[in-house]
């Protein structure tokens, strides 16, 4: 067969927008080459449906392997005892669970989309918000610290089966204790959802939430620097406290539900070929060199939030324990969306966002989130953050030049040079 040149053509060129750009969107990274070569496999024509040991497919010897790794590298990564790799994303993980442990129109408890959560956390937009009763706990207005009191007052009011907890946009560290306190006064669940930062709690950077939470979600593309998918993960397995029995009147055990959950509950075929990859990259986790990462990975964060706060730029809750922070624009008058624009003609690739009590639509946004998850992978370093914050600001003081903006992208190309991606994709 002729070689899709077109199609290829468009690769090429996004390999050259993602080696000559500084990526800060906080749930990017870049995957190790060897990710990427499991990816591009013969497991792509596997069909695997079920489990390793027990498929509904023959010829699944050797991906019952592979997908066994994955999950034995995972559960030593987190120490813990159950773990399904077969999410296809970190939205099927979240969709797993609930269809596990909820029924249509139970209450969840989860943390605001206009706050940082997760739309998968209650959003009306979203099969979580439109299938159940979904309410909301925030931050305070004040501190931009999660409101613990209005979530526990919340939770004693509403009795939800399920509290979630985790973010796509908060900087801090979670009370996983307090929340798993709560949730026992009134017979709830507690799920994290930990795709952001979990490669930081791989390495213990930042509290566990396996200690505190009985099921815990991610994707492994984020800090955990893997291929795009979801996991599914429990310390311990338990039984489901809601009633559901087996045809003996047993109640089920969760890891069960989960499994079931998944496949054949939301899925079909498990990707075997992104499996793969995820067992690569969970080698990688267990890896010295990660380790050093995901350190690199806080130190670049603090240097970075520290050069926009000196260049009096606001972060919500005023500084990061984990890889990203929310910075409100509000008083550099210009708005998410322009600012996002901005930067991205200048080959600075960040997303607009919501801040906390924003006056602001979600289309326009009066914040921008910035990560280093991506920039680290490419090996830069705390001295580096500085370049970066006098760039983006640069351009945020000077939005509507172009001339500012296209001098600020040679800039920025120039200084990418030395940051080298892929070198072995030519
Ligand atoms: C907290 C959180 N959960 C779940 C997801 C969904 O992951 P995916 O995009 O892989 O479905 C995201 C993605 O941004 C996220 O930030």
């Amino acid at each position: 067969m002729e070689r899709d040149t077109q199609v290829f053509n468009l690769i090429n060129q996004e390999l050259h927008r993602q080696r000559s750009g500084i990526e800060l969107i906080a749930s990017e990274n870049f995957t190790s080459l060897q990710v990427m070569q499991a990816m591009g496999t013969v497991l792509t024509n596997k069909y695997a449906e079920g489990y390793p040991g027990k498929r509904y497919y023959a010829g699944c010897e050797i991906v019952d392997q592979t997908e066994q790794l994955a999950i034995d590298r995972l559960k030593e990564i987190f120490n813990i005892g159950y773990a399904n790799v077969q999410p296809h994303s970190g939205a099927q993980a979240n969709a797993s669970v609930h269809l596990a442990v909820l029924k249509p129109g139970d209450r969840i408890l989860g943390l605001d989309l206009s706050m940082g959560g997760h739309l998968t956390h209650g959003s009306p937009v979203n099969y979580s918000g439109k299938l159940y009763e979904a309410h909301f706990y925030g931050v305070v207005k004040e501190t931009g610290l999660i409101d613990y009191e209005m979530l526990e007052k919340q939770a004693r009011e509403l009795k939800p089966k399920l509290i979630i907890c985790g973010a796509s946009a908060y900087s801090r560290d979670w009370d996983y204790a307090r929340i798993r306190k709560v949730a026992d006064e009134v017979g709830a669940l507690v799920m994290a959802d930990i795709a952001h930062p979990a490669g930081l709690i791989a390495k213990k950077l930042l509290n566990d939430p396996f200690d505190h939470c009985h099921i815990v979600t991610s994707t492994t593309h984020k800090t955990l620097r893997g291929p795009r998918g979801g996991i599914i993960m429990m310390r311990n397995d338990f039984e489901n406290p809601f009633g559901q029995t087996d045809n003996k009147g047993n109640l089920k055990m969760m890891s069960s539900l989960l499994d079931l959950a998944v496949f054949p509950g939301i899925q079909g075929g498990p990707l075997e070929h992104v499996i793969a990859a995820k067992a690569v990259s969970f080698g990688e986790i267990l890896s010295e060199d990660y380790t050093v990462y995901a350190q690199q990975v806080l130190k670049n964060a603090q240097a970075l939030a520290k050069a926009f706060v000196d260049k009096e730029y606001n972060i919500i809750s005023g500084g990061t324990d984990n890889h990203l922070m929310l910075i409100d624009l509000r008083n550099k008058n210009i708005s998410g969306k322009k600012a996002e624009q901005a930067l991205v003609k200048a080959e600075i690739t960040a997303n607009k966002n919501m801040v906390p009590f924003d006056d602001r639509t979600a289309f326009v946004t009066s914040g921008v989130r910035f990560g280093v998850a991506a920039i680290t992978t490419r090996g830069m370093k705390e001295n580096d953050m500085q370049f970066i914050a006098d760039k983006v600001d640069r351009i945020l003081m000077n939005s509507d030049d172009d001339n500012i903006i296209q001098s600020v992208r040679k800039e920025v190309n120039q200084f990418m040079e030395q940051f080298v991606l892929y070198p072995e994709l030519g």
